[in-house]
């Protein structure tokens, strides 16, 4: 049976819940993944360190069925009013990044920035800290398939006026956002998520309405996933995995009023193992999945291994109440258990 071992994969971009179902997700996140940086639009938000150390115990604490030494990467949601003090007790409890919602774009981003230069001084602050800067970057009132793009200026805005700081243009969607990313200095990365990397917006409402493929942002024109796939497959140390995996219950999804988010955490390595294989680039694995994004975060790449095999297996229709990527295919490549 053909093998193949990997890097135990790095996940630069999940979301859990705090809810009953957590400690199913995180035993979703941990049997892929060896670390995780967890997003902070909960309810409530992570915004205090005291809410923050409380989230990241009860993770890990899931986790240590699974994977006893999961590794989780904390993330608090951007405002106007921290103080370095603020920062710097986040960042003793495991903080890493701070994310930046705009108002409205995304799940509980209602809170979200409406003023860009109102944060400029927390920026600036977590730029001195050393801490990085994840966007979701979407421009609040655009036409829905033009908002990253039009997003695009306020990256290269942060980028300019703060050089130091290290900015994540998060879960690409646009040919436009991928030449950008490459374009602009090496203080700017991007993560890829299994979903972008797969979809265009024909998977979504192209022949039927698919709510499990609906998130934010829209996976758009074939031009546009063909320049991820390209930039993913590409070994640019500027573009790594964050799955953007995001766990909606299935009564959440199949309404009128229908949440964002692909629930990918299930099938995310056997997913990317096949299409980095069928695109004859199984060597930029790696790297991909475990170790551009610990370059960019400044953390040890990871010295712990997985093995995929070559085995067929159904993916189940539904994993803890949600419908995965990928529910009820076959697919050809297994996580070894
Ligand atoms: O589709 C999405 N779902 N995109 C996001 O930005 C957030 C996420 C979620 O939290 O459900
Ligand atoms: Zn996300």
């Amino acid at each position: 049976m053909k093998t193949i071992e990997l890097p135990l994969p790095d996940d630069f971009h999940a979301h859990l819940r705090q809810d009953a179902q957590l400690p199913g997700y995180v035993r979703d996140l941990s049997a892929q993944f060896g670390r995780a940086l967890v997003m902070p639009n909960t309810i409530p938000p992570m915004t205090t360190a005291a809410a923050i150390a409380d989230y990241k115990s009860q993770i890990l604490e899931s986790a240590s069925f699974v994977r006893p030494d999961f590794e989780v990467l904390m993330t608090f949601k951007l405002n106007p009013n921290y103080s370095e003090q603020d920062l710097k007790d986040m960042m003793a409890v495991g903080v890493v990044a701070g994310k930046y919602y705009p108002a409205g774009v995304t799940t509980n981003s209602a809170d979200g920035i409406s003023d860009f230069e109102a944060v400029f001084p927390v920026v600036a602050m977590m730029e001195k800290l050393g801490l990085v800067l994840c966007v979701h970057g979407e421009e609040p009132g655009e036409f829905c398939l033009d908002r990253e793009p039009a997003f695009i200026k306020r990256v290269e805005i942060l980028a300019e006026k703060f050089p130091k700081l290290k900015i994540v243009f998060e879960h690409l969607s646009s040919a436009k956002a991928v030449e950008a990313v490459k374009r602009l200095p090496n203080n700017v990365a991007a993560t890829f998520t299994v979903h972008h990397l797969m979809m265009t917006l024909d998977d979504v409402v192209g022949d039927a309405l698919r709510p499990h493929h609906f998130c934010k942002p829209l996976p758009k024109r074939p031009e546009d996933r063909a320049a991820i796939r390209e930039a993913a497959f590409s070994g640019n140390p500027k573009f790594f995995l964050g799955t953007d995996s995001a766990p909606h219950l299935q009564g959440k999804k199949e309404c009128p009023c229908g949440a964002a988010g692909v629930y990918s955490a299930p099938v995310a390595i056997p997913l990317l193992v096949q299409e980095f294989d069928r695109a004859g680039a199984l060597d930029k694995l790696p790297d991909f999945i475990a170790g551009f994004g610990a370059d960019f975060y400044q953390i040890p790449r990871t010295t712990k291994r997985i093995e995929v095999v070559k085995e067929s297996w159904t993916v189940p229709a539904v994993v803890n109440g949600v419908v995965p990527l990928a529910a009820g295919q076959t697919l050809e490549w297994k996580i070894r258990d």
